[in-house]
């Protein structure tokens, strides 16, 4: 049977990892796929450069809508990134009846129903295994390896650089901003880093898992987002002297009132494979009813890495295309008239434990008081730990870790607080998650 035929939209890292992964193992490829999976057209703004890559078998042009209007082109692959022309692009394709894989984790959490209903009217299929978590096969476990399951929670390490950062924080004792050059230096970080730092990579992420996991539209405008970049190192040192780590987590949970979609740094106990996940290494806990906790870990980014997943892709579409569109493996695991309308809940109502500190006046009554705000909103300490106050200092440091309450309650609890003419300084809070 002839090769199906692939058309790149930019041969950037992740392009020239895909080119070089199809090239190097198509041998093996093509057994698993049933036929050859070839790239005989490229468009990159970079003519030369992409002709440097490719040599000279496979059609290099400028423009991204000559790839689109090749008939003989079965897959169309996005790399280009960003809600820009990258949409106008896929849509296009969608249009001129193309498959399409992409590594566009923004533009799916952001237009992904838009392109999804596209996609469905035209009975082509949207594959976007890159999009999360790099090289690890996620996607493909929550929609298909985990099919049977119920899913209760997820929560993943699933941006890079920030775990650098963080992991290089708590190793060196190094300050954020300083590591963040590092990482940007090593080339972890997105195009724009406050993706990154701000918690937004991340929040597309977990967006377009959430949706597969629990069969909601995807809806990311309802993701509560907070980065890494308030964090201190002295945070990081006390969560390491109560026994846990610090890590920026995406997280989705399903409870009867809606699903909880929220990014934020988040105490996790040391003890947890995850917390142990160091450096720019990505990995997600999954929590189901019938196959209990799993764990999914490897590399989130890179050019074979990610080549990877969009290789799994294209095999997937390959082995695919000529079944009825019905019966194909729906985009987002659940069938389009089947998606649940449960709501993703505001973050005031979501339910988890905290980390608190608090630089207090080192006077008699100050505890009593601080705890008394607690109880009397029925908050449960979990544990309490004070730094001794240093020779000649009249204040000292209060950390207090709660059980899970819901986060309204929470807010008021610090507001109060924060009145208490004994409390020096902005409260810091922390979530904290046991995973267990
Ligand atoms: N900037 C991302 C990260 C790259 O740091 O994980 C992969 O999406």
């Amino acid at each position: 049977m002839k090769p199906i035929q692939v058309g790149l939209l930019g041969i950037g890292t992740v392009g020239s990892g895909t080119f070089e992964v199809l090239n190097r193992n198509q041998e093996e490829i093509q057994r698993r796929a049933g036929r050859g999976i070839e790239v005989t057209m490229v468009a990159d703004l970079d003519v030369a450069r992409a002709k440097s890559i490719v040599g000279a078998n496979v059609q290099v042009v400028g423009d991204a809508r000559k790839v689109i209007a090749n008939p003989d082109i079965d897959i169309v692959v996005e790399l280009i990134g960003g809600y820009g022309i990258a949409k106008q692009l896929v849509l296009e394709a969608i249009e001129a009846g193309k498959h399409v894989v992409t590594a566009n984790k923004a533009l799916l959490a952001v237009h992904g129903t838009e392109i999804f209903a596209a996609a469905h009217k035209k009975g082509v299929m949207v594959a976007f295994e890159a999009a999360v978590a790099g090289g690890i096969p996620i996607i493909k476990a929550l929609r298909e390896g985990l099919t049977a399951n119920r899913i209760q929670w997820l929560a993943g390490i699933i941006n890079g650089t920030t775990n650098f950062i963080l992991s290089e924080m708590r190793d060196k004792g190094l300050a954020f901003n300083d590591v963040l050059k590092q990482a940007q230096a090593l080339g972890y970080a997105e195009a724009d880093p406050t993706f990154d730092i701000e918690g937004v990579d991340a929040a597309h992420k977990v967006t377009l898992m959430s949706a597969i996991a629990f069969g909601v539209p995807v809806q990311f405008d309802k993701a509560y987002v907070e980065g890494i970049t308030k964090l201190e190192a002295q945070d990081i040192k006390y969560a390491e002297q109560l026994g846990y780590r610090i890590k920026l987590l995406g997280i989705s949970k399903r409870t009867t009132a809606g699903i909880e979609l929220r990014v934020h740094p988040c105490l996790v106990p040391a003890k947890r494979l995850i917390a142990n996940v160091e450096g720019a290494m990505n990995a997600v806990m999954v929590h189901a009813d019938a196959v209990g906790t799993t764990l999914y870990y490897g590399k989130g980014a890179g050019s074979e890495p990610t080549a990877s997943a969009v290789i799994a892709d294209l095999v997937d579409i390959t082995r695919l295309h000529t079944a009825d569109p019905l019966n194909r493996v729906p985009h987002l695991a659940f069938q389009p008239d089947a998606m649940s309308n449960l709501p993703i809940l505001p973050m005031a109502e979501v339910v988890t434990s905290y980390y608190l500190r608090m630089r207090v006046a080192d006077q008699a009554g100050v505890l009593a008081k601080v705890t008394g705000i607690l109880a009397n909103a029925d908050i449960s300490i979990d544990a309490v730990l004070q730094r001794e106050a240093g020779e000649g200092e009249s204040h000292t440091d209060l950390i207090i870790l709660t059980h899970d309450c819901v986060e309204a309650k929470m807010n008021q609890a610090m507001a109060e607080m924060q009145q208490l003419s004994t409390v020096l300084a902005p409260i810091t809070r922390i979530r904290k998650e046991e995973l267990n």
